[in-house]
């Protein structure tokens, strides 16, 4: 049954709500969360940076076996790693090179983001094609014109599974913390949500970082707040500061070890020096979630709003 139910997930549309919640009402703009990202980018600074490609050749492990698993040539992808003054570890994103989406946005968006929300992902990959996302093994797949409030959503499931104290269930979302707040409240932020806990605390995730940074909250834009306030309110109480913007990184997670972009590479072109992907001694590891072999993917329509969900396998 649970198979089945996957199999029917993986080709349509939105079809079943596995949570017995209705979506709130009225709607959020869209019924979707895309209506957030402007205020989010108009209340989030962003961090100054620098970055520098990887040495020739390499690609991270998980980069590769993600642009791989969506049909696309390892060698058309350009690791680069990005310094964040706030950061003593640099991050090594992979961006294909026809993905919409420039080195200079992605680290300004990604930059927005509180560091230490940063902090509890890997690689961040980047694709061309229809606009979807996805998250693996503390990796997200971004296909198309993804904005900030779609990467708040791929790192939420991070944080679901590392940024709260074990004892309280992980992921936080399979908790008795999550689910007795939950089911306080009459009603969940839109389909998407509705179909799984995880994807209700991702998208909750976008929603407590509007809260907690845009000037007067999440009412200002959803007049019926008081009918997911449990659930937002829970993960904001839950999780501190992690959402909060300021500080610096203190954790992190070691990046995928570096491999040939493709074994024709050593004959065709001169191979660089292998990439050191040590974790700087300032920061403390956080174990990351091992890699499953297929990867879920959620897609949206023009206007941002997530409208079915498809798999990729690796
Ligand atoms: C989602 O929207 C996109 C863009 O409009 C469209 O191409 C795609 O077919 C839609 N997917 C589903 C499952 O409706």
């Amino acid at each position: 049954m649970a198979s089945k139910a996957a199999a029917i997930l993986s080709i349509l549309p939105f079809a079943l709500a596995i949570l017995d919640k209705p979506v709130i009402q009225p709607n959020f703009p869209g019924n979707g969360l895309a209506s957030l990202g402007q205020g989010l980018m108009d209340h989030l600074a962003p961090t100054h940076s620098t970055w520098d490609d990887w040495g020739a050749g390499w690609i991270p492990q998980d980069c590769k076996s993600l642009v791989e698993g969506a049909g696309l040539s390892a060698s058309d992808v350009i690791p680069f790693n990005i310094h964040y003054d706030d950061c003593a570890q640099t991050w090594t994103f992979c961006r294909h090179k026809d993905s919409p989406l420039s080195e200079i946005t992605i680290l300004d968006i990604f930059g927005r983001l509180p560091v230490r929300m940063r902090s509890f992902v890997r690689h961040l990959v980047f694709i061309p094609g229809a606009k979807s996302a996805g998250s693996n093994g503390d990796n997200v797949l971004l296909r198309g014109d993804i904005d900030v409030t779609v990467f708040a959503h791929e790192i939420g499931h991070s944080l679901d599974s590392h940024a709260f104290d074990p004892s309280y269930g992980v992921p936080f979302s399979t908790g008795n913390v999550w689910i007795s707040n939950y089911n306080l409240d009459s009603a969940v932020p839109d389909p998407y949500a509705q179909t799984s806990q995880q994807e209700n605390f991702a998208q909750q995730t976008v929603i407590s970082l509007y809260d907690k940074v845009v000037p007067g909250g999440i009412g200002t834009i959803q007049p019926n707040w008081q009918a997911i306030f449990h659930q937002y309110a829970t993960l904001e109480g839950y999780i501190g500061d992690v959402i909060i913007p300021g500080g610096t990184c203190t954790h992190r997670l070691t990046d995928s070890p570096p491999v040939q972009m493709s074994s024709l590479a050593k004959g065709r072109r001169a191979l660089g020096p292998k990439p050191n992907v040590a974790l700087s001694p300032e920061v403390e590891e956080i174990e990351a979630i091992p890699m499953k072999s297929s990867i879920t993917m959620t897609s949206f329509d023009e206007a941002g709003k997530p409208n079915g969900t498809y798999v990729i396998n690796l």
